[in-house]
């Protein structure tokens, strides 16, 4: 058998070199918190043996290499792979290495597999786990930075962006990811912020460690910054696998199509009694939801945050959907600032990626309040406003029951541009209850009664007799159909499979300008 080449030996050694990252004892270091390196994850979420590492052999370009070791690969592993045969970019940041900080080259390596990922039209995925700005590389670092923002910025909505945190991401780290889809935290094991503790303490005083300041649990229950959370880094891998799958790889592609094991015309008939009587007592939106999708693919996204508003994809005959909906269990399903912040994301996300929007409505409207009002539901609430009318995929909505004021607006209603708007026979569309519009409209022939709370009782059974139905606003063409609750999701998924060549284009103009 010929002997290798001693060249070839050569490569072989230098690449094990660059496989070990910062060294053996760093590794350990990482294993013993519980966290796997940046090459495990990498076979953890591609598809075995697809990774190709590009890169592998660039390093800093310091000259004092006296306080800055040089190691191969500059504390990023980048190339390209697969997640269910489907091809994307990834990076992973190697936190063995100067702490998975983020330099000249280092930053280099993630924009060029942006690039990449831009070029070819496919998701790019990022694994972060970094401390941020390499206070070696001073300003350098800094630029880096702001080349990978402005491509997170120039190819949103052109190809998916998800990031998964898998440590600590300090300053640009977080800001990154915060300009991308999807953020996918750990509970435990992974934090973001743009200063951390040491720095609060000096500034503020405020004494605080890293888990309660930007965990994922605060990310994903107080800021909302979050739109998953995994229990490890193993179901964080395998969750973004599974967000993916809802995504097209492009936004000139559809997402892709599952063939469905739900019969599509499938009825549930406990959904015709799901609704109460009782305006008053409260339903989950949560079943009408899981009901109605196929079954086991809801994929809820800040499932902790605003819970009063639901969003999630899902598929419908096999092919995706994003849903929005209100919970009435949780606050009676009102609008406040931070539902509002989170359907118009989601609604946004949803538009550039050829998702389309089935909406489920159930509000009594916006939250009235002095710190609602002053902490600027105004502009918070225009936001869903402008993302529904601005949204030219499919966009179905089925009004469960209440729609009441600017929540039967906003919810996706006929002209915003909605293309088929169902409501459930329980269905109250009407500009405020019963009990708000009589005391208004009838104060003084209450007040004038011999019985005054007699005579209110028959003002609101009259009010809820016109209005609080569907009859009166489908007689005025708001509503297009009012169906059996039961028939929701054959309903849905016929008027999608009509609305699947849809074209409506936007005019033309530079951008919008949402009210942020
Ligand atoms: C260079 C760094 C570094 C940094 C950590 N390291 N942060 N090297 N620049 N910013 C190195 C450490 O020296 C150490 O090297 C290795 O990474 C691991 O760090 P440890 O502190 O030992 O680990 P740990 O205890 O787990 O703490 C990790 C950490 C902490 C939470 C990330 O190191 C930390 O707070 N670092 C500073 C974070 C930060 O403030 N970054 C700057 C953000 S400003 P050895 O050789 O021992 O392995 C920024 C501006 C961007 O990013 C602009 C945004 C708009």
């Amino acid at each position: 058998m010929a002997q290798d080449d001693h060249r070839i030996l050569e490569l072989r050694a230098i690449r094990e070199r660059a496989r070990l990252g910062g060294g053996v004892e760093r590794i350990d270091r990482q294993h013993a918190k519980g966290k796997l390196t940046a090459r495990e994850r990498l076979e953890l979420l591609l598809d075995a043996g697809t990774f190709n590492e590009l890169e592998p052999f660039i390093t800093h370009q310091l000259n004092d290499t006296a306080s800055v070791e040089r190691h191969l690969g500059d504390g990023v592993i980048t190339g390209y792979g697969q997640i269910e045969g489907r091809t994307v970019y990834v990076y992973a940041q190697d936190f063995t290495v100067y702490g998975g900080t983020l330099g000249e080259m280092h930053g280099h390596k993630i924009c060029r597999v942006m690039d990449l990922a831009l070029r070819n039209g496919v998701p790019i995925i990022g694994l972060l786990d970094s401390g941020g700005a390499r206070i070696q590389e001073g300003v350098k670092s800094l630029g880096a930075y702001a080349e990978i923002f402005r491509r997170n910025v120039q190819y949103s909505g052109v190809v998916p962006q998800i990031s998964v945190l898998l440590g600590p991401c300090a300053g640009g780290a977080a800001y990154s990811p915060a300009l991308t889809d999807l953020i996918i935290m750990v509970e435990k094991n992974s934090y973001m912020f743009l200063t951390g503790p040491e720095v609060i303490k000096t500034v503020t005083g405020e004494i605080i460690d890293a888990e309660s300041l930007g965990g994922a649990v605060v990310h994903a229950a107080l800021t909302g910054t979050a739109q998953l959370v995994a229990p490890s880094e193993v179901e964080a891998l395998a969750l973004c696998r599974r967000a993916l799958s809802y995504l097209p790889s492009n936004n000139v592609e559809n997402p892709p199509f599952v063939t469905p094991l739900d019969d599509p015309l499938r009825m549930d008939d406990s959904l015709n009694s799901i609704v109460p009587l009782d305006p008053g007592v409260a339903y989950r939106m949560h079943d009408v939801i899981e009901s109605v999708v196929d079954h086991g693919s809801f994929l809820e996204l800040q499932p902790d945050w605003a819970q009063n508003a639901v969003v999630g994809f899902a598929r419908l005959g096999g092919h995706a959907v994003g849903l929005v909906a209100q919970e009435p269990s949780i606050m009676a399903g009102v609008i406040d600032i931070n539902a509002s912040d989170k359907m118009t994301r989601f609604v946004r996300l949803c538009d550039c990626f050829n998702i389309p929007l089935v909406t489920f409505v159930d509000s009594p409207g916006f939250l009235p309040g002095v710190g609602q009002e002053h902490a600027g539901i105004i502009r918070h609430g225009a936001k869903v406003l402008y993302a529904y009318s601005e949204a030219t995929v499919p966009k179905i909505s089925v009004i469960t029951r209440k729609a009441y004021g600017g929540a039967y607006v906003v919810m996706s209603s006929k002209y915003l541009g909605t293309d088929v708007n169902y409501a459930w026979p329980s269905a109250e569309i009407a500009v405020m209850g019963a009990e708000g519009a009589v005391n208004i409209v009838y104060r003084n022939q209450i007040a004038a009664a011999a019985d005054p709370q007699a005579e209110r009782e028959r003002l609101v059974q009259e009010y809820r007799r016109q209005f609080s139905n569907p009859y009166h606003a489908a007689g005025a063409g708001y509503i297009d159909d009012i169906i059996e609750p039961r028939e929701t999701r054959a309903k849905i998924i016929t008027s999608l499979a009509a609305l699947r060549d849809k074209y409506a284009p936007a005019p033309p103009r530079k951008h919008g300008n949402i009210p942020v």
